[in-house]
């Protein structure tokens, strides 16, 4: 093998030394320090070709499609760790293991595991390069798959090469698919293994994941660093590392606002973020879909940066009467598509892109499918993987190092019942209380069941790197920080409650833009709301449905406020605050369940 230090672009001594380290442990064929460069996508996505992972598109330039392992298609919370350095740091929603019993038995997974492989080295940033604080990272893999997807989903390459000079902080970031290619062994288009490990060590702000080459588990600036190390450094530091959104939105009378808005996996953020609005004279721009990095400015508001670089969309669901915004994205090309179908003619297809299937596809699991064959062509959670910069409405102050200065977030999940429409907290705690007692129906996103009602506070819990106690104590602080006035207001919203007929209530998709625009005007001081148990609702006619062909019974089922619903929910929100325990409950959230049952109680 090449000495890895002989070729390093770079002379830190904690990179360097690290990468010899984990050289002589997982023993690497060679070791490529990746560069970002145009020529090294080429280079690595032909080799990706030519081993059978990666089927070049016909139909989209520079695009390729790729199918998973059939076990390795999710995010696996189960296998996910946070290994403080104690039990009671990671809290109750966190699996946790010792650090050092976790590095040793994870030592033993790594030993020999590059074997046959190459040895990536990527240096990449989360955020602005031109960042005040730079948040830097350097991820070591053994998949060609994953130095490409890094490539679009972070800033990454000789730049950031360039910057990460000697004593520069960076977060340790160590991946294998688990796969060595000893001798007479042949690669598989999709190498993992049935053993798999997650794990964060918040602390030494280090990552080890192994055994997975699924996007969430594999490519570890997204949620392993930019979520769970981050809410770790967020926390220490006095900033917010959160699920969401962040979207610009111009007012007909070209009033700017920013909002940043948290939905569980699958709940609606990368389509919110590309919102194409119905209503009349209102513009939408992107700025971000999945993560957002929250700081003070100087101005005492709240400032939202994107950490990451590109879109990785969940696919099903995504067509031109959904999301135009996202299909002209991928039009562009420079795309990964995984676990959707393949077309004959070298294109993409998934359930939702089209209204008439193709008569012929080749599904995710890679067989012949045919509109007769009873079973999705694409997975549920296939996904594609596209650079931001190339979608047709991102703001330009997308990679403003400064930030945008929140109006409004806005939080929701996926909930059948219970959960109106829309609703605006009386005030920052009450928000908090809101998002903290969040609850959403599980999604294809993470392995397990589908469709199970679970508590996800702030969209966040399998993304958080600490305690969640600590963590609404540490929301209820950053409200105390700046005067009220400056705080962005807080919405609860829920685009998926049904009918008696089980059909949604509500449109969704651009005419969302209709609730936002409520939202913007409440907080303008222009638009009505009725008082309700839960926070404020629009008054029937606040709403502008201009052009909207939905009954008003229907909008009023939507945004009811269910007192018969709420003993159930109640429930619910007791058995959270229950394990969350006493000590590390904030007194205030209390406070808030208690007055809301007074107002259910009362209404
Ligand atoms: P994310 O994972 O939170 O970014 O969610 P996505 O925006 O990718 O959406 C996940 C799924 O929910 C996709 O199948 C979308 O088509 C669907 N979806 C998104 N927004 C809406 C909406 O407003 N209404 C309905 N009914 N479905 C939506
Ligand atoms: P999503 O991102 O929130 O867009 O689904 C991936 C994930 O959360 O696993
Ligand atoms: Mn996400
Ligand atoms: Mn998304």
């Amino acid at each position: 093998m090449n000495t890895p230090t002989a070729t390093a672009p770079t002379a830190h001594p904690a990179v360097v030394s690290w990468v010899d380290e984990i050289a002589d442990l997982t023993a690497p064929d060679s070791v490529v320090w990746c560069d970002g460069s145009a020529d090294e996508w080429d280079r690595l996505t032909t080799q990706l070709v030519e081993k059978g992972t990666f089927v070049r598109l016909e139909r989209k330039p520079n695009s390729f499609w790729c199918a998973s392992d059939p076990e390795d298609v999710a995010r696996v919370e189960d296998r996910t760790f946070i290994c403080s350095q104690f039990r009671a740091d990671a809290g109750p929603t966190n699996n946790w293991m010792d650090p050092v019993d976790m590095k040793t038995m994870m030592t033993e997974h790594y030993r020999g595991a590059m074997a046959g492989r190459t040895m990536y080295v990527i240096a990449f940033c989360m955020g602005p390069l031109d960042a005040a604080e730079p948040k830097f990272g350097v991820q070591i893999t053994d998949s060609e798959y994953v130095a490409v997807s890094m490539q679009i989903m972070t800033r990454s390459g000789t730049a950031v090469w360039d910057r990460l000079t000697t004593g520069t902080a960076f977060v340790k970031c160590l991946h294998s698919v688990g796969a060595p290619l000893h001798e007479g062994r042949t690669d598989t288009p999709w190498p993992c293994d049935h053993t798999k490990y997650i794990s964060h060590f918040p602390e030494e702000r280090t990552i080890w994941s192994y055994g997975s080459g699924y996007g969430g588990n594999a490519l570890l600036g997204k949620k392993c660093y930019a979520l769970r190390i981050a809410s770790k450094m967020a926390k220490d530091e006095g900033w917010l590392a959160e699920h969401m959104l962040i979207l610009k939105l111009t007012s007909p009378e070209q009033k700017v606002h920013y909002i940043a808005a948290a939905f569980p996996s699958s709940c609606g953020k990368t389509n919110l973020a590309m919102l194409d609005p119905t209503l009349d004279g209102w513009t939408a721009e992107t700025i971000g879909d999945d993560i957002a990095w929250l700081r003070f400015g100087e101005d005492g508001r709240l400032h939202a940066v994107n950490p990451e670089a590109g879109f990785f969309g969940v696919a099903p669901g995504t067509g031109l009467l959904t999301n135009p915004h996202a299909m002209d994205t991928i039009e562009r090309g420079n795309s990964i598509f995984t676990n959707v179908a393949l077309t004959d003619d070298g294109d993409i297809w998934w359930e939702g892109l089209t209204g008439t299937p193709p008569a012929h596809l080749t599904d995710w699991k890679r067989r012949d499918w045919t509109p007769t064959s009873g079973e999705p062509a694409a997975h549920p959670n296939s996904r594609y993987c596209t650079p931001i910069a190339q979608c047709p409405t991102v703001a330009p102050e997308w990679d403003d190092p400064a930030g945008v200065p929140l109006s409004a977030i806005f939080f929701g999940g996926r909930r059948a019942t219970t959960i109106p429409l829309v609703t605006e907290s009386l005030s920052w705690r009450h928000g908090v209380f809101l998002a903290a007692t969040l609850s959403s129906e599980t999604t294809a996103a993470a392995t397990g069941k589908v469709g199970v009602v679970r508590r996800d506070p702030m969209a966040m819990l399998p993304f958080l790197g600490y305690h969640v106690g600590d963590y609404f104590q540490h929301w209820l602080d950053i409200g105390e920080k700046t005067s009220p006035e400056l705080l962005p207001k807080i919405f609860y919203v829920n685009w998926f409650r049904r009918g008696d007929d089980d059909e949604f209530l509500w449109p969704g998709f651009g005419e969302n833009s209709r609730i936002l625009e409520w939202a913007l005007r409440r907080i303008e001081g222009t638009a009505e709301a009725a008082a309700t148990p839960l926070g404020h609702v629009p008054t029937p006619g606040a709403l502008d449905l201009t052009g909207l062909k939905v009954d008003p019974t229907t909008i009023g089922a939507a945004l009811r406020v269910d007192p018969t619903e709420w003993v159930t929910e109640l429930r619910l929100i007791d058995e959270l605050f229950a394990t969350i325990g006493g000590n590390r409950l904030p007194d205030v959230l209390r406070e808030e369940l208690a007055a809301l049952r007074q107002r259910l109680a009362a209404a």
